[in-house]
């Protein structure tokens, strides 16, 4: 295996068009976080970086949404963003903006040097264009339905429901996102990167070279390079973004997927103005891009076709970990259904419990497949995990050692058995953490980590110290000796997963402690005098969860409500045509209802005494959900006479009374304007 001298980890950079939820969290920055604290501990050189990606379609919708600019946009979200990042503990070196000048100026740069090589072709084509709001529609500035599963308001590069990468002339119905009209189509010229130039390379570097990469990742890798590979456009027609720095480009922009990956050199180069090229351009640096599964062939394709071209020796990646989607409550997150547990709202609602969702979400993270996030498993995990197994054990240790030995580490007198084996088990779970967290399985690794904190509780409970101190004060020595460094391997074990509750322990442990240090005994000194203890994990309560939990059902009833009054406003096509004599022959009169009753033994059916002013006789009609008896008594309402009788639940009904029905099934009787006399026709 190569050895590196650093390695440089980057984030995907998030759309500063929303706040992330912990979908993005769980994907991407979790599991980015662990793997450089890992490094940290074990002394390397890293560098994190990630930033706010601020240019892009979505950007330029929301600002006219909300008739603001979009660095209005950018601004506001970018700050929430990094405030939910840094509150959760994860710390990039730099977290920059692609809006900055100094990303204005690299990307530019990196597309003139290739524009100056010859590395672009160009091509005219015909787009779609706008002709009310005099606007080419990029991407998801036009929508329609979907040509692959059939969903409406799929976008011109996407579709969200069955996730399918799509180009406009796809679109079925095709409309303006800016002003609903039908576009039309106009000529324009654009730049494009002719991938397929680089395919057997990328076949080369990855499809021989990376079969260590996830299979989600490979696959993915292998399905675009089977499928053939076309020349991408890297260009828009757009006003938000990097202008496209050669003449004749008035009113272009670098394409959003061109300029953001170059924003992870951006913002080195912003963090780092003198010694940037150092990370990028070494064969000794390790890069590893964290993102998420829609971001595989921009990372593993399109940027490092872009590398490759500028040439100049820019590191590829060595890996490109990708996590499938994170779902909540068994629903898909969606941002624009609001259906998220935002961070920027998690932290405020559980302040003090950042570890906890930090270690929910690696413990349930979708590392190979979609995952569920539900509020009762994460109140399950942090209360019968993170509070009875690690925090238990380590606040035994610390209140007992505190109690019978005035908070001084008591000296180890000779071990037994047990004593021995305990110990025994970290060095191995240590080993098997290590090639978890090497490996990117984060969930593994983390399940090692909780494995020292069971070894821990089980010793403590088994060796009974509370108990022991009744008799043998020189064994409660040792023990609570043993427990202690135990909890010291926990401090540094942990430290990637839940880096606050770690610090605390660290802290109480009077220890700054590395990962070599982990599994090796004697860490915590006899004699040590150790600080006071301090809560590592607090329990949540039902009412945390359930208030969690009541925002979520009101935004489903929101949902339903909308969705019912749309379907309102769907009407049934018209009928087949019929005749005059056939409308003749249906006898319509106005009658009034003497008496109302349920059909027993039935949700739906009313039994109606009716006045036709021809006679009077019994209708029954399934009316019963949307009128009680006495809702029906004395009203006016209009009959079918002459329909033939039927038997209904035994009961003769002869006639039918005339109901309007809209779109969601939703019924009201029909009335005249004004009381007319019973018997009037109708026609
Ligand atoms: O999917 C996203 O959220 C993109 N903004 C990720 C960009 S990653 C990189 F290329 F900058
Ligand atoms: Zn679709």
């Amino acid at each position: 295996m190569k050895e590196f001298k650093r390695t440089l980890v980057t984030a995907a950079l998030p759309y500063a068009n929303g706040p992330v939820h912990i979908g993005h969290l769980a994907g991407v920055y979790v599991p980015a976080d662990i793997y450089v604290r890992y490094l940290r501990l074990r002394g390397q050189d890293v560098l994190f970086v990630c930033g706010s990606d601020e240019h892009g379609v979505p950007i330029t919708i929301k600002a006219r949404q909300q008739g603001c600019t979009p660095q209005d946009i950018v601004d506001r979200y970018h700050n929430i963003i990094d405030g939910s990042f840094k509150a959760l503990g994860i710390n990039f070196d730099i977290y920059g903006r692609t809006s900055s000048k100094v990303h204005e100026k690299n990307a530019s740069d990196f597309f003139k040097k290739l524009y100056d090589e010859g590395k672009f072709v160009t091509k005219e084509s015909e787009q779609y264009y706008d002709p009310e709001a005099k606007t080419f529609l990029a991407d998801r500035y036009i929508v329609g339905t979907c040509p692959k599963c059939g969903a409406e308001g799929a976008y011109g590069d996407q579709c969200e429901k069955c996730g399918c990468t799509l180009s406009p002339e796809e679109l079925i119905n095709p409309k303006s996102k800016l002003s609903g009209a039908e576009p039309i189509k106009k000529k324009t010229t654009h730049w494009y990167l002719p991938l397929q130039d680089y395919e057997q390379w990328l076949r080369e570097w990855i499809l021989e070279g990376h079969k260590e990469w996830r299979p989600n990742v490979y696959g993915q890798v292998k399905s675009w390079l089977d499928g053939g590979l076309q020349p991408r456009a890297v260009t828009r027609d757009l006003d938000w973004g990097v202008p496209v720095p050669v003449e004749g480009a008035d009113g272009k922009v670098l394409y959003v997927w061109f300029d953001a990956p170059i924003g992870y050199i951006s913002n080195t180069i912003e963090l780092l103005p003198d010694s940037w090229e150092q990370w990028w351009k070494s064969q000794d640096t390790k890069l590893v891009h964290f993102i998420g599964k829609d971001n595989i062939v921009f990372h593993c394709i399109v940027f490092p076709a872009m590398l490759k071209a500028y040439g100049d020796g820019f590191v590829l990646p060595e890996n490109v970990p990708s996590n499938e989607f994170l779902n909540l409550e068994g629903d898909k997150i969606s941002t624009s259904r609001n259906w998220a547990v935002w961070a920027h709202e998690y932290v405020q609602d559980f302040p003090g419990e950042e570890d906890a969702l930090r270690y929910v979400l690696t413990a349930n993270a979708p590392e190979t497949k979609d995952n569920d996030f539900s509020w009762k498993d994460f109140q399950a995990r942090n209360n019968s995990e993170l509070v009875a197994i690690f925090g238990n054990f380590v606040n035994r240790a610390f209140v007992l050692t505190h109690k019978y030995f005035g908070g001084q580490v008591p000296a180890a007198g000779e071990l037994t058995d047990a004593d021995r084996e305990a110990l025994a088990e970290i060095p191995a779970l240590r080993a098997s953490l290590e090639k978890n967290i090497e490996g990117y399985h984060f969930r593994e690794a983390l399940k090692d980590a909780m494995s020292i904190a069971r070894v821990g509780n089980k010793y403590i409970s088994d060796a009974e110290p509370w108990k022991v101190a009744k008799t043998d004060m020189e064994r409660t020595a040792t023990i609570l000796n043993v427990c202690l460094q135990i909890c010291a391997d926990l401090a540094i074990a942990f430290e990637p997963f839940t880096p606050f509750a770690c610090g605390r322990l660290k802290e109480m442990l009077g220890l700054s402690l590395v990962w070599d240090d982990l599994g090796r005994c004697d860490l915590v000194p006899a004699g040590h005098q150790l600080g006071a203890a301090q809560l590592l994990f607090a329990k949540i309560e039902d009412e945390a969860i359930q208030k969690q939990l009541d925002r979520l059902d009101a935004i489903r009833a929101e949902r339903e409500a909308a969705a019912k009054a749309e379907a309102a406003k769907q009407v049934a096509p018209q009928k087949e045509e019929i005749t005059f004599d056939d409308f003749q022959k249906m006898d319509i009169r106005t009658a009034t209802v003497l008496a109302a009753e349920r059909v027993p033994k039935t949700d739906k059916l009313l039994k109606l005494s009716i006045d036709t002013g021809i006679d009077k006789r019994t209708i029954v009609s399934g009316i019963a959900e949307y009128y009680a008896p006495e809702d029906m008594v004395g009203k006016q309402i209009c009959i079918l006479a002459n329909l033939a009788p039927r038997v209904i639940r035994g009961i003769e009904s002869k006639g039918m009374i005339l109901m309007a029905r809209q779109g969601d099934g939703k019924m009201r009787f029909i009335t005249p304007q004004e009381a007319l006399s019973n018997g009037a026709e109708i026609g």
